[in-house]
C-alpha cells in the first residue's frame, strides 16, 4: 500500500460541488483505502495566469495499491468523468472545472514524459504547501530531503502576505489555526440574541462570543459578576438557533468553574449540551489550568482569556490595563504560556500593551490569540458589538472603535414613532386591513 498525496482545485461553475465529487469518485476506488484525508478549502488568487475567477484548492492524502503511473492515468479518468478536457486547454495553469495532481508517492522520484513525482512546482505554490503542511507536515520531500513544515516556512508568501482565504462552511476550532498559519486575521463579536447573531453569522464573522458581558449590556447590571449559568444558557441557546457559519463560544460566568473541577466540566458541559456552543471561555491563567485540562479532557474545547479579566474586577481594583510592568508582563506572558500548553484552542487578550501581545502571539506558534485593547499583532480581533455598534450606554474604553451610532438611529425612529402615533399619523390606512 503506498501513500499518495494528491493536490486537487477548481476555478469554474460550482467549484465545491466538482472537488466533492472528484474525492467521492477516489473514495470509491476499491484500490483506495478508506477514509482518505482531506485538508480545509482555500479561496486562493490565481497564478501565472491571474486574468481569472479565484480558485479553491486542497490536498487529499490517499492510501492506494496503484502504481503510480495507473493513479495518474485514474486521476485523469476523474478529470475526464467531470467533464475536463485536456487537449482544449490553451492557456497554462488557466481556468479549469477540476484539476487533480499527484504531489507525492512515497518517497518516489519519477522522471517520465508526463510523470513528475514529486510536482516540480510543489514548494513555490502556496495553493499546495499550505493544505499540504495542514494534512502531513512531517512527510519527507524526498528530493530536497526537507520536511514539508520545513519547506512551508521557508516559503515568503506563507505569513502574512499570502493571499489564501480558508474557506469553510462552518468554522471549526482547528480552522481558526490554520487562519493563524496562513495569516488571515480571525473576527470575532459578541452576540447575546437571535437577530443580532443571524446578522453576524450573515457576514460570516467567523466567531461568535455569547459574553458574560450580556449582564452589563442586556441585563443592566454593573459588572458580569451576577450572570448565572442558566443566564448564559439562555442566551447561547438563542444565538445557536441563527449559526450556519460562525463558530459559538459561550463564556462561563464567575463561580461556575473555579469551586472545583465537578462542577465546572458539569457547567462547560451544560453549554456545549443544553446551550449548543462549540467552545467556552473561562477567565484566568496558571491558576485555572488543573480546572481547564479537566474540561478538555471531557473533550470540551476551551478558550482561555487572559490580561484583564473583567470577572475578578474588585481583585484587580477596577478595569485597569494588565502587564505593564516587567514583572506583570511575566505574569501574564505565563499565563498564556501555561494555557498554551494544556490545548486551549484560542487566547483572549484583553488590556495588555500591544507589544507583550505581540511577543505572546509569536511565541505561541499553536494557539492563536484574539486581542481586545492588546494591539494590531493579535491573530484576531474582538469587541462587544453593543460598544462598536453605539448600543450602549456607557462610555466606551479605548480601544473601541465606533463603527456606528445605532442608539441615534433607534433614538430618531422612536421620536418619529411616538409623533406619529401622538398626532394620529399611525397607522394609516396602509397600515390597516379592511
Ligand atoms: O464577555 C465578553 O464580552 C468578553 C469580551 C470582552 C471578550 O469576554
Amino acid at each position: 500500500m503506498a501513500v499518495a498525496y494528491i493536490s486537487f482545485g477548481s476555478n469554474i461553475g460550482d467549484r465545491i460541488k466538482y472537488i466533492e465529487t472528484a474525492l467521492e469518485i477516489i473514495r470509491e476506488n476499491p484500490c483506495v483505502q478508506s477514509p482518505i484525508q482531506v485538508s480545509s478549502y482555500y479561496e486562493t488568487e490565481p497564478v501565472g495566469y491571474t486574468y481569472q475567477p479565484k480558485f479553491i484548492n486542497g490536498v487529499a492524502r490517499i492510501d492506494i495499491t496503484l502504481s503510480c503511473e495507473d493513479l495518474l492515468e485514474f486521476l485523469q479518468r476523474v478529470e475526464c468523468m467531470l467533464g475536463r478536457k485536456r487537449s482544449g486547454e490553451s492557456v497554462r495553469w488557466g481556468p479549469r472545472n477540476i484539476d487533480l495532481d499527484i504531489l507525492l508517492y512515497d518517497n518516489a522520484c519519477i522522471l517520465q514524459p508526463n510523470l513528475h513525482v514529486p510536482h516540480p512546482e510543489m514548494q513555490n505554490r502556496a495553493f499546495v504547501m499550505i493544505p499540504l503542511n495542514e494534512i502531513a507536515p512531517e512527510a519527507i520531500h524526498p528530493i530536497s530531503g526537507k520536511t514539508i513544515r520545513e519547506l512551508v516556512e521557508k516559503m515568503p508568501e506563507t505569513k502574512g502576505n499570502c493571499k489564501m482565504e480558508c474557506c469553510h462552511a462552518m468554522i471549526t476550532t482547528t480552522n481558526l489555526l490554520q487562519m493563524k498559519n496562513v495569516g488571515q486575521k480571525i473576527t470575532m463579536l459578541t452576540a447575546y440574541d437571535y437577530s443580532m447573531a443571524s446578522i453576524l453569522d450573515e457576514v460570516k464573522i467567523d466567531v461568535i462570543l455569547v459574553g458574560d458581558s450580556l449582564g452589563m449590556v442586556m441585563l443592566g447590571y454593573k459588572n458580569t459578576i451576577p450572570v448565572t449559568m442558566d443566564e448564559m444558557v439562555h442566551h447561547t441557546k438563542a444565538v445557536v438557533r441563527a449559526c450556519n457559519h460562525s463558530l459559538i463560544v459561550a463564556d462561563m460566568p464567575f463561580l461556575s468553574y473555579k469551586i472545583d473541577v465537578r462542577d465546572a466540566v458539569h457547567n462547560a458541559g451544560r453549554l456545549i449540551k443544553e446551550g449548543g456552543a462549540i467552545g467556552v471561555k473561562v477567565e484566568g491563567g496558571a491558576e485555572i489550568v488543573d480546572i481547564v485540562s479537566a474540561i478538555i479532557k471531557a473533550d470540551i474545547p476551551v478558550m482561555g482569556h487572559i490580561g484583564l479579566t473583567p470577572q475578578a474586577v474588585h481583585q484587580m481594583g477596577g478595569y485597569k490595563v494588565q502587564g505593564k510592568d516587567s514583572k506583570t508582563a511575566q505574569k501574564v506572558f505565563y499565563d498564556a504560556q501555561c494555557l498554551a500548553d494544556i490545548g486551549v484552542f484560542g487566547l483572549v487578550m484583553e488590556c495588555i500593551p500591544y507589544k507583550l501581545a505581540e511577543e505572546i502571539t509569536h511565541t505561541l506558534p499553536n494557539t492563536p490569540t484574539i486581542g481586545i485593547g492588546a494591539g494590531p499583532h493579535c491573530d484576531g480581533q474582538v469587541l462587544v458589538s453593543h460598544d462598536m455598534l453605539g448600543l450602549y450606554n456607557r462610555k466606551p474604553p479605548k480601544f473601541v472603535r465606533k463603527y456606528a451610532d445605532l442608539t441615534g438611529v433607534i433614538t430618531t425612529a422612536v421620536e418619529k414613532f411616538s409623533k406619529d402615533v401622538r398626532e394620529q399619523k399611525f397607522p394609516g390606512l396602509q397600515e390597516s386591513y379592511e
